[in-house]
């Protein structure tokens, strides 16, 4: 399963980066006015720091005004993804633009049907945001399931990209049900180091090696 980080802090992806497991990253309005930048200087540089796909979300709610954002945002950089909302005027910009080759990514997804609709009109991407689902009591993980076995049954390329992702878990079931990706904010992804056996288990090895008196180098 591939892994985005779900983040417009520069100073987040810079320090993750060099890991190897960032695939992509996503943003959207909320993230980037939480950057506090400038959002298509923001978006540039986190293309020149990410190899992958950057997502850039429109702003506009008509299909007019969404396509001219969409070819602007697809214009700052080619490994720019473009976001829209799972709306009429979002899905025929979504068609527009993926028929002239653009990355788009459909986002705020949050039931199959949207989900079929978003793949009909050539997403890239799907984001169902699971987190919000599960906040309301809902069944997020449920929707990926349904998702992604409704996707194989008519072999769908859209990615499921699970997104509105809240913790470690989030990201373990996303990839027991087999989504494409999950996008993960940076928090869940230093959590996902953490192992209170494995901090303890080191903590021995060191302690005895230490015992030895022994040196490597
Ligand atoms: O990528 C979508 C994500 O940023 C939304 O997360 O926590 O606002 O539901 P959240």
């Amino acid at each position: 399963m591939k892994l985005f980080l779900d983040t417009a802090n520069l100073d987040d992806i810079a320090a993750l980066a060099p890991t190897g497991f960032v695939d992509g990253v996503t943003t959207n309005p909320s993230l980037i006015a939480k950057s506090g930048r400038d959002m298509t200087a923001t978006i540039a540089e986190i293309c020149a720091m990410v190899d992958g796909p950057v997502s850039a979300e429109v702003t506009a709610t008509d299909a007019e005004t969404m396509l001219a954002e969409g070819r602007k945002l697809a214009a700052i950089a080619d490994n720019v993804c473009v976001k829209v909302p799972l709306t009429p005027a979002g899905l025929s910009t979504c068609k527009a633009l993926a028929d002239n080759g653009t990355m788009v990514n459909v986002t705020l997804c949050f039931s199959p049907a949207q989900a079929m609709l978003a793949a009909k009109a050539g997403a890239r991407f799907i984001s169902p945001f699971i987190g919000r689902l599960d906040d309301l009591g809902r069944d997020g993980m449920g929707l990926i399931e349904d998702i992604v076995t409704i996707y194989a049954n008519y072999d769908f390329p859209t990615e499921v990209l699970v997104a509105s992702v809240r913790g470690v878990q989030h990201v373990v079931d996303a990839a027991l049900v087999g989504a494409d990706v999950a996008t993960v904010p940076p928090a869940v992804i230093h959590a996902m180091y953490k192992h209170p056996m494995t901090d303890a288990g080191l903590e021995a090895f060191l302690k005895d090696w230490k015992d030895t008196g022994q040196s490597i180098l």
